[in-house]
């Protein structure tokens, strides 16, 4: 490798970065972010890049956010951390108040746990514990549907159903059901996501009729499957699994790690189907991009059923050291404060608006175009029998150095920047993705 600095080579004698080949890093080295402010962040060489994937869909506000920035030094002078276990402290208060008050209906208490894939194991431990504790310890097993990603820990893993991140990993997994799920794009029913009434749902309902007596819970991720390609499905799929779900005296969890806080254009995607699941995960946005903290929602039913003198052993004993980090309990009070007092939602809207109608403009005409979706202010363009075996790979490269970071899944493009980007940005990225597909397509002519 050439050319690399300093900063690069010591990176590389150290760092095993995640999600990646570190061969890929030959061509590519690691580049070292000094700076970060707003839409953009800087290299070690002057070079400015557009966060257009919101780093790993976690920054809301941009980077180093003023008002993040002022909450986190406020906070830090007065209590960086305590054991959460008997004790408590006014950020994690506040957030409890706050956070309940915007979360769908019945959702009531949190529990606090590190990164989306700590809550998805949560979520599934405490399902199963309320299950055994209220009569019905034949309920074990957990239902999900084709394509969804709910993290990367073993138990995450056994409900997901991303084939490049289980696959090695199967044999020490506890695998739940996969059933086939909407896939819009690639209807079977021959229908369209905006007008139908989730025929897909079926077999869902199938499988939940013949085995809901063991089944404990059905995990989905609200509205759009993420990892799996930004695969947007209809409101009328949740409805009606909410609807069976209850019935059948199955949880509902709803994964909102990447959809929550305003990516769809609600604060949590399920308001999209009106309904209100059992146990909610959340991550990524709560902190605005800042912190590693997740919470888990729950209803106050399922916390009735944890409730009792210690010696019944119902108690549900979890725990991370970090749980209820104050810093991060601040970071998120303000990412809150932030939604109501600056009408984020309104923001998302009429940048949604824009990026709907300028997406519709410019990519009209460009080759390998399968679909571009879009909702709240995620647009994702699908791209069908595009040459090469890493056109998205190689189209991100150029992308990089147009100055924006794309990182497509696979050859499916997506914009998931920050809320604060403005108008003229959004065309930017659209154009920097256009000639970067064009360049990329020049090159294996
Ligand atoms: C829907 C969904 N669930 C869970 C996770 C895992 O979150 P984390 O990476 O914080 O463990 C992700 C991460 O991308 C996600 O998109």
């Amino acid at each position: 490798m050439k050319n690399l600095s300093d900063l690069q080579k010591k990176d590389l004698e150290h760092i095993f970065h995640p999600c990646s080949q570190m061969k890929d890093y030959e061509q590519l080295p690691p580049m070292v972010i000094v700076k970060g402010d707003g839409l953009y962040v800087e290299d070690e060489f002057g070079n400015r890049y557009m966060d257009c994937v919101s780093s790993w869909w976690v920054n809301l506000f941009g980077h180093c956010n003023p008002r993040i920035n002022a909450a986190i030094k406020e906070q830090i002078d007065k209590l960086e951390h305590i054991i959460f276990a008997n004790f408590s402290h006014e950020a994690a208060i506040e957030l409890g108040e706050r956070l309940t008050a915007v979360a769908p209906k019945g959702l009531n208490k949190l529990i606090f746990t590190d990164n989306g894939s700590s809550s998805t194991e949560v979520a599934i431990k405490l399902s199963f514990q309320y299950h055994a504790q209220t009569g019905n310890p034949q309920k074990k097993r957990f239902v999900s549907i084709e394509g969804a990603y709910h993290g990367e820990t073993i138990g995450a893993l056994g409900v997901g159903n991303m084939d490049r991140f289980t696959d090695v990993y199967k044999p020490l997994l506890r695998e739940g059901v996969k059933v086939k799920g909407p896939d819009c794009f690639n209807c079977t029913f021959g229908k369209k996501r905006e007008s139908c009434n989730a025929e897909c749902f079926i077999y869902m309902e199938e499988y939940l009729k013949r085995n809901g007596e063991t089944v404990s819970g059905v995990i989905i991720e609200s509205m759009v499957q993420g990892v799996a390609g930004m695969r947007i499905y209809s409101p009328i799929y949740l409805k009606r699994l909410r609807e069976l779900t209850e019935q059948l005296n199955i949880h509902l969890i709803v994964d909102e790690i990447a959809m929550g806080f305003g990516r769809t254009g609600k604060m949590f995607a399920i308001e999209h189907a009106g309904v209100s699941p059992d146990i909610m995960c959340i991550g990524k946005g709560l902190t605005a991009g800042y912190f590693p903290m997740s919470i888990v929602l729950i209803t106050d039913d399922l916390y009735r059923a944890f409730y009792a003198d210690y010696s019944e052993g119902k108690s549900f004993l979890h725990s991370h050291s970090y749980s209820g980090n104050p810093i991060g309990c601040r970071i998120a009070v303000e990412t809150l404060k932030i939604f109501q007092e600056e009408n984020i939602l309104e923001v998302i809207k009429e940048k949604g608006d824009y990026l709907r109608k300028a997406a519709a403009e410019k990519l009209k005409d460009i080759p390998y175009f399968g679909e571009y979706r879009q909702i709240g202010l995620i647009g994702a363009i699908e791209l069908v029998d595009i040459p090469g075996d890493r056109a998205g790979y190689e189209i991100y490269k150029i992308a990089l150095k147009k100055g924006a970071i794309l990182r497509p899944l696979g050859n499916i493009v997506y914009f998931m920047p920050p809320y604060i980007i403005k108008r003229e940005e959004i065309d930017k990225m659209l154009d920097i993705f256009i000639e970067s597909l064009r360049e990329y397509l020049e090159t294996i002519e």
